[in-house]
This record gives structure tokens, C-alpha cells and sequence, in this order.
């Protein structure tokens, strides 16, 4: 049975793709959702793209018959899990991005089947988690390494803007599908470690304390939410993005805002998450909008921070 939720997941014919398409029927699976198949078959003459096709070959048919194969690949992996395949024709990351208008998720491989070796996120994954609309789920293909153990935990990192409440909201329903645990990461800021060098023992203790109360006052509404979910709480510190792409070597998922703190109001995506998805060691979601809300834009929200700004004084 399946329900009427969609999960797009782009697929170019490439193993890093059908890695995608196995973590879509997965989360399909969990969601009672239907998985879309979407190639978009380059439109400007010359071969289509995935290797399929030669020149002058109609984009479109050359979809429909790579996706011919996907769905096959799909119904064989979870029979369970209705695929449907959307060809699609123009530029890959603006055809996935409508394909996904509506959908609960869009997936893509880190890599696909072009691009410069070494890179690890191609150019049509990082453009469709800069600008979509909706939750993006960006699977690295892990090779040797997929199997190794990892604990039944998703890392959420927590910023205490309101993108990463988004995020928590997403990593605790997450967590209810696959019966994990939640580990809320809070990573010390580069201006916070900063402001934190010039103080005195004591001080920095309570900046610590304080830090900790705000993490687990960001967590309390959710954890309450889902009392079924094991919560563990961490502040590290460091460069933020390394230290979240370390955490998710042994977690199933690791979930990020779009947007955190940063100041560039037009940024689409910032550059922590932008950083993450470059070395991430798990698939990794960028949660836009609250899922509760099914709300893709919502309501500005209340942003809390984990420590005085540099030039505050915290004593007294
Ligand atoms: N033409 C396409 N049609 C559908 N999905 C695509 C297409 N190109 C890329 N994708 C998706 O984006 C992922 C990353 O591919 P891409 O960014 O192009 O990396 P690379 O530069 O390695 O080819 C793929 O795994 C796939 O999920
Ligand atoms: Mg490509």
C-alpha cells in the first residue's frame, strides 16, 4: 500500500544515483510514500545525458527508456514501494526542483556521473540543495564503507536559529520512523570561541552551563513531542562544518537548516551546510520549511543564541 506522499529522487544513470534511489524506496518504506523517478534528458542537442542516446536523439525518449530500467531497479529492490518514472528534458537541477513542487522530499547522489573526479557533491546536487523549496536529501555513495556499523542515530546540529528548529522537527520524526535516537549537536561558533579565550575560568564555566540550558530548552518542545525518542545533548567546539561532517561517520542521517546564523540575508543555503555537504560521511538532509506545519515558508520565528556576541560582557 502507498500512500499519496511523493519522494523525487534524480537519477542519471550512474551507481551514485541508484544509491540515491535505494535510500528514497528505504524512506518511502518508512513514509508509505511513492517514489518518482526523474531523469531529465539534456534538451540542447547531442547526446543525451547519462551515456544514452546518440546525437539528436529526443531528450524525452531517452529518459523514458533510462527510467524504464530505473523503475525496474526500484520494483526489484522494494516491491513493496510503487515507482513511477518522470522524464523530464532541460537543465537537471531546474527540472528536479519542479518535479519535486509538492513532493515530502527530493533525493539526489552526492556525485553523479560526470563532473571533476575528487569533487565530493556535483554540480546538480549543489544546486538543487541551494535552491529548493522543500527538504533535500543528499546521499554520498559510501562504497566499502556503507556497511560499516553505525549507530541507530540521527545528528541533528542546532544553532538555535529558527532553520535549525526546522531541523530538529524533521530529526525527530525521523527518528520515530526508524526508532533511533536524536544526537542535537551545538558547535561553538569561531566568534564564540573567540570571545571565550579572554575569559576567566569561572565565566567560561558558566557560558558552558548557559549553552547547555539553551540546547536543551530548544530540545524540550520536540522532546516532548516524541517521548519515544532517546535524546542525547553535545556542545563541541571547533570549525562547525568539520565537526558535524565528523559526527555523521557513525550516524544514519545527519539533518541541517538551510540557513543557520549567518548574516547575508540572500544566501540560500549557508555555508555550514553548504561545507557539510561536501564532506559528509552519511546521507544528509537539508530541511527547509517545518515539517509540522507542511509549510514550505514559514512564519518568522523567534532566534535564539547560544552565547553573547564578542563585544557583550557576560559578567555581572
Ligand atoms: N540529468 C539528471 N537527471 C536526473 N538527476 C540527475 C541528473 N544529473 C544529476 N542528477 C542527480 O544529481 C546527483 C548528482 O549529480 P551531479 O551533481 O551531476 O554530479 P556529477 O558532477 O558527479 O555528475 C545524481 O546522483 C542524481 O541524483
Ligand atoms: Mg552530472
Amino acid at each position: 500500500m502507498t500512500g499519496d506522499a511523493r519522494i523525487v529522487v534524480g537519477v542519471d544513470g550512474s551507481t551514485n544515483s541508484l544509491v540515491a534511489v535505494d535510500w528514497a524506496l528505504a524512506e518511502a518504506g518508512r513514509l508509505d510514500a511513492r517514489v518518482v523517478l526523474c531523469h531529465v534528458g539534456r534538451a540542447s542537442g547531442g547526446r543525451a545525458s547519462g551515456g544514452l542516446g546518440g546525437d539528436g536523439e529526443d531528450a524525452l525518449s531517452a529518459a523514458e527508456r533510462m527510467l524504464a530500467r530505473g523503475v525496474r531497479y526500484a520494483r526489484g529492490r522494494a516491491p513493496n514501494v510503487e515507482a513511477i518514472p518522470e522524464p523530464r528534458s532541460g537543465g537537471p537541477a531546474q527540472q528536479l526542483l519542479a518535479a519535486a513542487s509538492g513532493a515530502v522530499l527530493l533525493v539526489v547522489g552526492a556525485r553523479g556521473d560526470g563532473g571533476f573526479h575528487g569533487l565530493r557533491l556535483g554540480s546538480v546536487s549543489a544546486q538543487v540543495a541551494r535552491h529548493a523549496h522543500g527538504t533535500v536529501v543528499v546521499v554520498p555513495n559510501l562504497g566499502d564503507r556503507a556497511g560499516a556499523e553505525r549507530d541507530p542515530q540521527i545528528v541533528v546540529g542546532v544553532d538555535g536559529s529558527p532553520g535549525s528548529d526546522d531541523a530538529l522537527a524533521f530529526a525527530f520524526a525521523e527518528a520515530v520512523r526508524r526508532k533511533a535516537g536524536v544526537r542535537a549537536v551545538h558547535v561553538f561558533d569561531a566568534a564564540t570561541m573567540q570571545a571565550m579565550a579572554t575569559l576567566p575560568q569561572e565565566d567560561l564555566y558558566r557560558l558552558h552551563v548557559s549553552a547547555a540550558d539553551t540546547l536543551r530548552g530548544l530540545l524540550r518542545a520536540h522532546a516532548r513531542a516524541h517521548p519515544a525518542v532517546e535524546v542525547s545533548r553535545e556542545l563541541l567546539s571547533g570549525a562547525p562544518a568539520a565537526t558535524l561532517a565528523a559526527a555523521s561517520a557513525t550516524a544514519e542521517l545527519l539533518v541541517l537548516g538551510s540557513r543557520g546564523h549567518g548574516d547575508i540575508a540572500t544566501l540560500m543555503l549557508g555555508s555550514t551546510s553548504n561545507t557539510v555537504l561536501h564532506n559528509a560521511q552519511c546521507p544528509v538532509a537539508v530541511v527547509r520549511g517545518d515539517p509540522r506545519s507542511g509549510r514550505a515558508h514559514p512564519r518568522r520565528r523567534t532566534v535564539t543564541r547560544f552565547a553573547p556576541k564578542p563585544s557583550a560582557d557576560i559578567r555581572g
